[in-house]
């Protein structure tokens, strides 16, 4: 057999080639179904994104988050409003919370409102579902009920630079009426020893 000799010369070659071609056929229809699918995914999920935002697209000015508005330190830690509800407010940043101890009551909803100033944050009470990241620009937020009383350590779980191992708050969760009793004024509160 000749090297240069096309395929399709040789009659056994021709089968060869031709189940060959049907076989490239057949994988690029395949490859073809994937593209298509990745496409469609790329698609929907886009437009179901930006007609159902995700919790996090909130967003907040970083640069004058310490000037005005909703995360100005006077503004910071827990308050229970006229409505009743109990919000915690809380920033992130290398290498710290603010407040450094947050206080808030056992068997009712709390809502966190949080956000980061200069890098990515996280964190995590205890072992409880109170958990969410924290981006620059944006609030994260959610409502959440803590089951018994007692001091949970809450760590920063998102890399965030060399402090980070070091970066955590406190959070002691009251007896309700011990949180009502001490929230009644509508303060911001905090368990940081002054
Ligand atoms: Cu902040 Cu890790």
């Amino acid at each position: 057999m000749n090297r240069v000799t096309p395929p399709t010369s040789n009659p056994d070659h021709g089968v060869a080639q031709t189940v060959a071609d049907a076989a490239e056929r057949r994988w690029a229809v395949v490859v073809g179904a994937i593209i298509v699918a990745l496409i469609a995914m790329m698609v929907v999920t886009g437009v179901h994104w930006s007609a159902m935002p995700p919790s996090r697209v909130e967003t907040v000015d970083v640069k004058r988050l310490h000037l005005e508005g909703e995360f100005v330190e006077s503004n910071l830690g827990t308050v229970l409003g006229d409505d009743g509800k109990v919000v915690v407010r809380l920033v992130a940043q290398q290498y710290s919370f603010e407040p450094q101890c947050i206080v808030v009551p056992a068997e009712m909803p709390v809502t966190f409102r949080a956000t980061a100033t200069d890098a990515i944050h996280g964190f995590v009470v205890g072992k409880t579902n109170a958990n969410t990241m924290l981006i620059p620009g944006f609030v994260a937020t959610f409502t959440t009920s803590f089951k018994t009383a007692g001091e949970q350590l809450m760590p920063c779980h998102e890399y965030c630079g060399t402090g980070h191992e070091a970066m955590w708050a406190r959070v002691q969760v009251l007896e309700p009426q011990e949180f009502l009793a001490k929230a009644k004024g509508g303060e911001r509160m905090s368990c940081v020893p002054r």
